[in-house]
């Protein structure tokens, strides 16, 4: 079982935006806070008054499911009030500025931004212009770190540790996101990443990135512990990369077939949505190996440990700013 490091480090980021430049031990707080949380959602009153008079907003400038309602319901069982932003509801259809729409809901006095938004950057753009915490909940390809800290606490949770641990992410790398900040997560915890999917869909500077790549799924199929298969991206596509859908699940689906040549206990994960029939044959999703729908149940004490640190840091901010004024 993994060390609790809670007491260890000193949360101090106002703003989640990515995991990229995040250390391993900023990391595995972020999962051991998440494990205090998860014990909230066995109570029968599920709720913690860690953010009691706190608002939290929801700006989702791109269509979710998972992502939108697991923040929704963390920041509820934190006792706070949540906001819901959807563009086209919104004055952005009447050309308001991402910045000017953050700075008026802001004005309201709203202590924590979750943002969605199709461009890269977003949010960051975002945390430079208001004084609230801003947390990404997915911006365009760069990354989606949230969804990547409930993989690696599934993943955490299932296998024990990461040491020596071999993880294929599958597919449409080079549009994904949740990719990225995986590539990133699983690193720096002592993973082993590999990318695996036709040439075409590897983003273009994959060598720079921690990890080995695969164009073939049977060729390193034996060798994976856990198996995170991508959605193929098809709103961001430009053009065709594999001949043919048929072609493409030929090559590279996750198969009852392959799964009797993989290893016993191979971890079947998936981000969601999930294009049954395409990247995984539905008795995969469904079957024995699927943590599928344990990922969705994990997202929700992320996002609530996510929610409490970044508020924290920005209390431990204020204290500061405070005490330097006063002195
Ligand atoms: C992902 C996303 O939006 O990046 N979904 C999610 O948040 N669970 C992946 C996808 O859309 O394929």
């Amino acid at each position: 079982m993994a060390r609790r490091r809670t007491d260890k480090f000193r949360w101090r980021h106002k703003h989640l935006l990515g995991l990229r430049d995040l250390r391993r031990g900023e990391i595995e707080h972020i999962l051991d806070t998440a494990e205090g949380f998860e014990e909230i959602s066995t109570r029968s009153i599920k709720k913690a008054p860690v953010l009691r008079g706190k608002v939290v907003v929801n700006m989702f400038f791109e269509d979710s499911t998972r992502t939108r309602n697991s923040f929704t319901l963390a920041a509820n069982r934190l006792s706070a009030d949540v906001i819901e932003f959807t563009k086209t509801a919104s004055s952005v259809s009447k050309g308001e500025t991402l910045i000017d729409t953050a700075r008026n809901l802001e004005a309201m006095g709203i202590d924590i931004v979750v943002i969605r938004h199709g461009a890269g950057g977003a949010p960051k753009l975002v945390s430079r212009s208001i004084n609230a915490c801003v947390v990404n909940a997915g911006d365009g390809f760069n990354e989606h770190p949230t969804q990547a800290l409930l993989d690696v606490y599934t993943i955490r949770k299932v296998c024990g540790g990461f040491e020596g641990l071999k993880v294929g992410i599958v597919g449409d790398i080079a549009h994904s996101r949740v990719a990225r900040s995986n590539i990133w997560a699983l690193s720096k915890l002592g993973a082993q990443v590999i990318l695996i999917g036709p040439p075409t869909l590897m983003p273009s500077c994959v060598e720079q990135l921690p990890v080995r790549v695969s164009y073939s799924l049977d060729a390193v199929l034996e060798e994976l512990d856990v198996i995170n298969m991508l959605r193929i991206q098809f709103e961001r596509l430009g053009g065709n990369p594999f001949p043919s859908v048929r072609e493409y699940s030929h090559f590279f689906g996750l198969t009852v077939d392959r799964m009797k040549r993989a290893k016993p206990d191979l971890v079947v994960m998936h981000p969601g949505p999930i294009n049954r029939g395409l990247e995984i044959e539905s008795e995969v999703a469904d079957g024995p190996n699927s943590v599928i729908l344990q990922q969705v149940a994990h997202g929700l004490a992320v996002r609530m440990a996510v929610l409490f640190l970044v508020h924290q840091a920005a209390i431990e901010e204020q204290r500061e700013h405070r005490q330097k004024h006063r002195g």
